[in-house]
């Protein structure tokens, strides 16, 4: 585990809340379609002539009220279901990427799942550009590093994700990774070890979910067979002393969600969350909004919350801060910069 600085432990309590607005940070889980705004969702149904279900912005709201992870994805990919044309992609992506500015996020690898599109009729082409041209502006109009992973949707099968793989070939430099979403349960990480294989011989990133709802035995599988390089949640490996062995031994980030785990009911109460337990057991995890549009928050409401919640101190603040910076895939020199600049804002929060 890194040390925690000395003057991380000088900070007041009472500015715990500002520090964790204000301090340089990597967002590592964030699907783009699910930062879709209701507001958002009603005027691109405007605009692209879509007919929705619901009355209201309010109306649509008072839907969002999940059970768990399938209740929460019927409405995901209905929402998505507005976006239609390049600059769809393109607008969504930039009201994200301006938010991510605004609460000190420096880098953003942003998830994306073309087959909710493509099997709409949407060319593969339309997705991809329109969300790689708002993370170039991000980079010149606002500083921040923006990249992007391509998501397979584990509920459909292994060839349509080969499928969906080559269609994204002529965008390859694009995006730098890819991962692995949908319903968790009944789908394993070893379903696609074939397209995994192929698409790290292609150079790219691998990511996957494992260990939301579904057990240890996924997430072992997400790092034997898919060589996965980071697990999207997994919080379910506390249940497996040998697994959090191996998650710390091999420094194997977690991006943890706290409150996308809490309206999908994986913890019945935020103060029931693992999240400090992962830390404080070596775990490299971050925090990270997942889909902020429908869980009540982006980036900072997870830190602030989860903090409150589970009583962390300004020590594992840097812990979360430096390891969503060195779990991130930005180029080394990167890192380091933003490491400095993780130094500079907690020594202005001591005294
Ligand atoms: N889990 C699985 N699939 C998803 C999620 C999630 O939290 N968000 C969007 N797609
Ligand atoms: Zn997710």
């Amino acid at each position: 585990m890194t040390t925690v600085p000395g003057f991380a432990r000088r900070i007041d309590a009472a500015r715990l809340p500002a520090l964790l607005s204000a301090m340089p940070k990597a967002e590592l889980h964030l699907h783009i379609e699910g930062s879709l705004e209701p507001e958002m969702i009603f005027a691109l149904a405007q605009r692209n002539g879509v007919s929705l279900p619901y009355h209201s912005v309010e109306a649509l709201r008072r839907a969002y009220a999940f059970t768990d992870l399938q209740s929460f994805l019927d409405i995901y990919y209905a929402g998505a279901s507005v976006l239609r044309t390049e600059q769809d992609f393109y607008d969504l992506a930039w009201a994200y990427l301006e938010k991510a500015a605004a609460e000190h996020v420096v880098r953003a690898e942003i998830f994306f799942d073309p087959q909710t599109h493509t099997e709409r009729g949407v060319p593969m082409g339309t997705v991809v550009k329109g969300l790689a041209r708002a993370c170039h502006d991000a980079r010149v109009r606002r500083g921040t590093s923006a990249a992007l992973i391509l998501c397979f949707l584990r509920h459909l099968s292994e060839q349509d994700a080969f499928d969906t793989l080559q269609a994204a070939m002529p965008y390859r430099h694009l995006f730098i990774g890819v991962g692995l979403d949908s319903s968790e349960v009944g789908h394993p990480p070893a379903k696609f070890a074939r397209v995994f294989a192929r698409a790290r011989a292609l150079g790219l990133h691998v990511v996957a979910h494992a260990g939301e709802e579904g057990p240890p035995a996924y997430i072992w599988q997400a790092l034997d067979v898919l060589k996965a390089e980071r697990i999207d949640h997994g919080v379910q490996a506390v249940h497996d002393p040998a697994l959090m062995q191996r998650l710390v031994a091999g420094r194997i980030p977690l991006t943890v969600c706290p409150l996308s785990n809490q309206k999908l009911c994986v913890f019945p109460d935020l103060r029931r969350h693992n999240l400090k337990t992962l830390l404080d057991a070596g775990v490299v995890a971050t925090v990270n909004s997942d889909d902020p549009a429908y869980f009540g928050g982006y980036v900072n409401a997870n830190y602030r919350q989860v903090f409150a919640a589970t009583g962390m101190d300004a020590g594992h603040a840097w812990q979360l801060a430096s390891n969503s910076l060195e779990a991130s895939f930005a180029p080394v020199s990167e890192k380091k910069r933003w490491m400095g600049q993780l130094v500079e804002c907690f020594e202005s929060f001591v005294g």
